[in-house]
């Protein structure tokens, strides 16, 4: 059978900008750009993003659209050139997107919950006992018993569920693809939107003042660098067969290399657009409040269901800001959901042979029962424990085996070729120092670093 493609070039820009954007770039960035030096991190957040995003996406995309498989059908046929097996590769790549896949659903599922509250602000004034004690269930029973399911949490999961298994279910061009083209668009309205109203409040640019306000020693401060790196590998979703997944299914014909650079900018001018969102929010909630900003900053979590839900009670009209603020989490995570499926499914499709319909079902319904374990009241912990381990070891660990591999083990320079005949414009040498050198010792001084800090 032929392997499906993409309707169109925006569709599959569109598609992988779904999943590189995600809760990531809500909750995270904003953060890590505040905490690093604020407006001098674009420095070392822009180096990153030249010298290992770009590249990554330009290889990701490359063998996904030469080898036409799922990650571990790319790295085994990739391996047999050289008499080597390296279709683990792939498949640690898939399992570390499956348990992202069960834990990110959780979050999306609150996240549902969350906007239908948002309509009456039903969490009331302390949103911080709202969130843990009365919708998580923390606190009266010990947070580790897995025992005590919460209807009202699996319910949402469930709907997160029916609307990502319908897009794998319709396949790449009628499901991925289709909501891809209504979602991002949706997403980008939704948050300037929010940005129009919000930077006119009092208060607002004040927040943004502290977003932005450079400071410049930090520039020469290691772990400002790693951030920025650590932050854009996570961010793109590179590293986990979820772009090869993607670019599997582009035409021959089709520019990798300006596909790469549309992906990555996409990504990263929404980073910013979620800074100016989340810090004229805070800005004004400190005024509100007669607070510091720095009394008020946080993310995760903590930023999504607990300071934003007390924000959104200040704000004027908040039962229109509030389902709006919601509502692009929910978009912004599910069409990351979507891509990480739809990693998993192909690589299942690949290997056992199966139809899209019978291998979407399978990992659907399995990841749907194991998800349940995050709908009970240890939920929370639980989520903690494998958001750690995942973003500060798996990830990383992904992202450098498969450049050792690439990058040492095969003539990287033939991939650049490969990328260059298919594209309008090329790229240099700079793309093999990049990723022979730079990302991996970058990435290699991140995750040491992580290991010792995750020891001691
Ligand atoms: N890139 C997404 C973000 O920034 C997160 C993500 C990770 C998506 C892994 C898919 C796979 O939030
Ligand atoms: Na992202």
């Amino acid at each position: 059978m032929q392997r499906e493609q993409w309707n169109s070039r925006v569709g599959f820009i569109l598609a992988a900008v779904g999943s590189a954007i995600g809760l990531g770039n809500i909750w995270r960035f904003p953060y890590m750009a505040y905490e690093n030096g604020g407006g001098a991190f674009f420095i070392p957040y822009l180096f990153a993003m030249l010298s290992a995003g770009i590249p990554f996406m330009i290889m990701e995309f490359s063998l996904g659209h030469r080898l036409r498989g799922a990650a571990p059908k790319v790295f085994s046929k990739l391996g047999q050139n050289y008499g080597l097996r390296l279709e683990w590769l792939g498949w640690f790549q898939v399992f570390i997107a499956a348990i992202i896949a069960i834990y990110y659903v959780a979050i999306i599922g609150w996240a549902i919950s969350f906007f239908s509250f948002s309509f009456t602000q039903s969490w009331g004034t302390d949103t911080n006992a709202f969130f843990f004690k009365e919708y998580l269930q923390l606190g009266e029973h010990s947070p580790t018993n897995l025992g005590l399911f919460q209807m009202h949490i699996a319910i949402p999961m469930a709907i997160a569920w029916s609307i990502t298994s319908l897009a794998i279910f319709t396949g790449v061009k009628g499901g991925i693809e289709r909501a891809s083209k209504i979602m991002m668009p949706l997403l980008f309205i939704m948050v300037l939107a929010l940005i129009g109203r919000i930077i006119f409040l009092p208060g607002a640019l004040e927040g943004l003042n502290y977003l932005f306000e450079p400071d410049f020693s930090k520039i020469f401060d290691a772990k400002v660098w790693s951030a920025a790196y650590g932050q854009i590998f996570f961010s793109l979703s590179v590293g986990f067969a979820i772009m090869l997944a993607y670019s599997s299914y582009l035409p021959d014909k089709s520019d990798i290399n300006n596909n790469a650079f549309m992906t990555v900018l996409i990504n990263c001018g929404f980073s910013i657009l979620s800074g100016i969102l989340i810090f004229g929010v805070l800005g004004y909630m400190a005024m509100e409040q007669g607070k510091a900003l720095t009394d008020v900053v946080s993310s995760g979590v903590g930023l999504a269901f607990v300071t934003i839900p007390a924000a959104i009670n200040l704000l004027p009209a908040p039962y229109i800001l509030g389902p709006l603020f919601f509502l692009a989490l929910v978009v912004a995570g599910l069409s990351s959901h979507i891509s990480i499926i739809e990693a998993v499914t192909s690589a299942v499709m690949d290997k056992l042979h199966l139809s899209r319909k019978r291998a979407a079902s399978l990992v659907c319904g399995i990841g749907f029962i194991v998800s349940m374990a995050f709908a009970t009241s240890g939920g929370l912990l639980l989520l903690d424990l494998v958001d750690y381990f995942i973003n500060n070891v798996a990830l990383l660990a992904s992202c450098f085996v498969e450049l050792l591999i690439l990058a040492w083990l095969f003539k990287i320079a033939d991939i650049r070729d490969y990328a260059n005949r298919i594209s309008e414009f090329t790229v240099g040498h700079w793309f093999d120092l990049c990723l022979r050198f730079i990302s991996p010792t970058m990435l290699a001084i991140i995750l040491v670093k992580n290991l010792v800090n995750t020891i001691s």
